[in-house]
């Protein structure tokens, strides 16, 4: 950034500590009356239940909510399925001929899909899931590029009663062979290839090499992307053509009536063991809350709105908010497949301005690249349909945040900074936009109905301002269900530090307005570009390359993405240090898990700071990797190892 650029940010900063909704947004807010929390919070399960009112049963519930510690049961006995609350009811309304994607490919390609259109292929898609022999409860896993076809692919499953898992299309063969064997999918459905940065990926490749060792898997179904760009020749027995197999059926498919605690999805997220965990969301909490926080959070309106999430639908936020919540409303959307800075660094701004985009959902890890590229890109274009803003993954910065009102907003817009997890589903901290008067940087106040703590240490509540553990003291209707047959897991990772409460994994702040301000987890995961990694994972990589007897890996602050991975490495006997092993180690891990774990640098060091017992301290590895004044060693069974460590670090740097 420059001296200017950042002279501006600061005027920026002084002139909005805060920002009140202007009144023509209040005026035509979905909700501005701010009594909507106390009734919310005076019967919060009613309040749930009058959002689940809003989607089409298929029979009602008996009980709202069943809670049996840490074990919800939301809308028991009712009968639902989730891609009519996506697809049909919008089209028995009338709205058959609204737009519901506009997809951009990143060449340039594009093309235009109504309500009605989507219908029909979800249902030719599920008719050929049913030709291959996909049942209810089984598992699909879905390895896409950013294409309709992956939306579609999720509706497809769940009008069948099939459990879908989207696995992220950058992550490794390693990757995609644990949650295949994890889930024991039975079908694979990927694409051949996508277009990123002007380079075809050939995504099949990975695809063959992860399902050689998945006995599970009967049929891999290939959607062409890439046309001529990729080998055609199916490289198993198991492939099928898309084009075959889900294109010529019916065009209609009778939806599986799903009880509302059917599983819907399971996606797979980082903790703090080398293991990720495979979160199981259920079917009629997770469409009440995603119908909910979508209409209430973004104020959509579907018959004027275009949104586009920016999220790729292969993490949470892509599946509540680009497929779930937003087609519940019967919305209109962008889909974009490719990079942001291709081929010019104004390829958002220009694609807001083609598809007159008014709701807009990013991640700050993008708003500082845009801010670094500078403010002539988004200077060049009308950007004048918007009307709203919104920011999810991680903290945002008070200087990313201003920058985003002015450069973006035009001064004007609403910034939703939305606090939430692939456990929790749905948006859980949160502005409402026609209501709360927004502080840069701080999530603001959980949804109405959603209760929010700070916990101590000792287990005791802060009262008032204060910093503390992040919990969830209410069950609410989207939370995750339960870890992918592992009950244990579950209850120990969420429920055990702070009995009967929901422990996020973030510690937070609660400043004298009651505003709260997430800063980050305190638990041994990381946060890089908005993506979350579990440092566990890349260690464990790390040690499985040969050269390596130990390593450590920390989370370090970094000016783009928030975080950045740095690892410390032990060699074993007869390897030597040399920065062509620092590349080859870096290359692995991109290898084993997926290129955002790729370290940014790696250390060697013939010894790690530990505690007597033999834990690696990793906040000393951070102090060390932020240069930072190195905090309480009394701990370290030899004091004297960080020196060396210190030193190491600049000479290799
Ligand atoms: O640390 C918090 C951070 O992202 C974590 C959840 O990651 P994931 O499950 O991948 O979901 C990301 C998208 C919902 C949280 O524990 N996080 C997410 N949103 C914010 C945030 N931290 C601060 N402010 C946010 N708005």
């Amino acid at each position: 950034m420059t001296d200017s650029t950042a002279k501006t940010i600061d005027t920026l900063l002084s002139e909005h500590r805060t920002f009140t909704p202007p009144e023509e947004f209040v005026a035509q807010a979905n909700v501005s009356d701010p009594s909507i929390y106390e009734n919310a919070d005076a019967d919060w399960q009613g309040w749930w239940a009058s959002w689940a009112e809003q989607l089409q049963w298929d029979q009602k519930w008996d009980t709202v909510l069943n809670w049996n510690p840490p074990y919800a049961e939301w809308f028991g006995g009712g009968k639902l399925n989730a891609s009519v609350q996506c697809l049909d009811r919008h089209v028995a309304a009338g709205n058959g001929d609204r737009v519901a994607f506009y997809f951009e490919g990143e060449p340039g390609d594009a093309r235009a899909l109504t309500y009605s259109e989507v219908l029909r292929d979800v249902c030719r898609i599920a008719n050929g899931l049913k030709s291959l022999g996909v049942e209810k409860g089984d598992r699909v896993a879905i390895y896409m590029p950013m294409v309709p076809e992956l939306a579609m692919t999720l509706l497809a499953c769940s009008r069948i009663g099939a459990i879908f898992s989207v696995v992220f299309a950058g992550f490794s063969p390693t990757s995609l062979k644990d949650r295949i064997q994890d889930q024991e999918a039975k079908l694979v459905i990927c694409a051949d290839a996508c277009w990123r940065r002007g380079k075809i990926l050939d995504l099949k490749k990975v695809v063959n090499e992860a399902v050689e060792n998945c006995p599970s898997v009967e049929n891999v179904v290939v959607w062409r992307r890439g046309g001529d760009c990729v080998s055609n020749a199916p490289s198993s027995s198991r492939d099928v053509e898309w084009g075959e197999v889900f294109v010529k059926q019916a065009d209609e498919c009778a939806p599986v009536s799903m009880d509302a605690e059917d599983p819907l999805f399971i996606l797979y997220t980082s903790g703090t063991t080398g293991k990720p965990k495979g979160i199981l969301h259920t079917t009629g909490g997770y469409m009440t809350g995603a119908l909910a926080t979508t209409k209430l959070v973004f104020d959509m309106k579907p018959e004027k709105d275009v949104y586009w999430c920016t999220a790729d639908i292969g993490w949470i936020t892509g599946h509540t908010y680009i497929v779930f919540g937003p087609m519940a409303n019967g919305a209109t959307q962008v889909i974009y497949e490719g990079a942001p800075d291709f081929p010019q660094q104004d390829r958002f701004w220009a694609l807001i301005e083609k598809y007159k985009v008014s709701l807009f959902y990013t991640a700050p890890t993008a708003i500082r690249a845009f801010m670094k590229w500078g403010d002539e890109h988004p200077a060049k274009h009308d950007l004048s349909s918007l009307r709203l803003l919104g920011s999810v993954g991680e903290p945002i910065n008070p200087e990313a945040w201003v920058w985003y009102l002015h450069h973006i907003g035009g001064g004007k817009c609403p910034i939703v900074d939305t606090w939430w997890q692939t456990e929790t589903g749905s948006i859980m901290i949160t502005p409402l936009p026609g209501i709360t008067t927004t502080v840069p940087g701080s999530a603001t106040t959980p949804f109405p109905g959603v209760e929010a703590k700070l916990i101590n240490e000792d287990g005791s509540e802060v009262v008032g301002a204060g910093g503390g553990y992040l919990a969830l003291t209410r069950p609410w209707p989207s939370m995750l269900r339960g870890l992918w047959r592992d009950n244990k897991r579950y209850e120990e990772t969420y429920w055990s530090r702070f009995p009967g409460k929901y422990f996020a994994g973030d510690g937070a702040k609660r400043d004298e307005n009651d505003f709260l301000w997430v800063l980050g987890r305190v638990d041994d995961v990381m946060n890089v570009s908005g993506h979350r990694l579990s440092t566990m994972e890349i260690e464990s990589s790390l040690v499985a390359h040969e050269a390596v007897a130990e390593a450590a890996v920390v989370g370090v602050a970094h000016e783009l993405k928030g975080q950045a991975p740095i690892g410390f490495v032990i060699l074993r006997g007869g390897y030597e240090a040399s920065p062509e092993l620092e590349q080859e180690l870096r290359a692995f891990v991109g290898k084993e898990i997926g290129g955002l774990a790729r370290p940014d640098r790696i250390t060697f060091t013939p010894e790690l700071p530990k505690t007597r017992s033999g834990k690696i301290m990793r906040r000393l590895l951070r102090d060390v990797a932020e240069g930072k004044e190195i905090g309480d060693v009394t701990t370290l069974a030899d004091p004297t190892v960080l020196k060396g460590l210190q030193a190491e670090f600049v000479k290799q740097g």
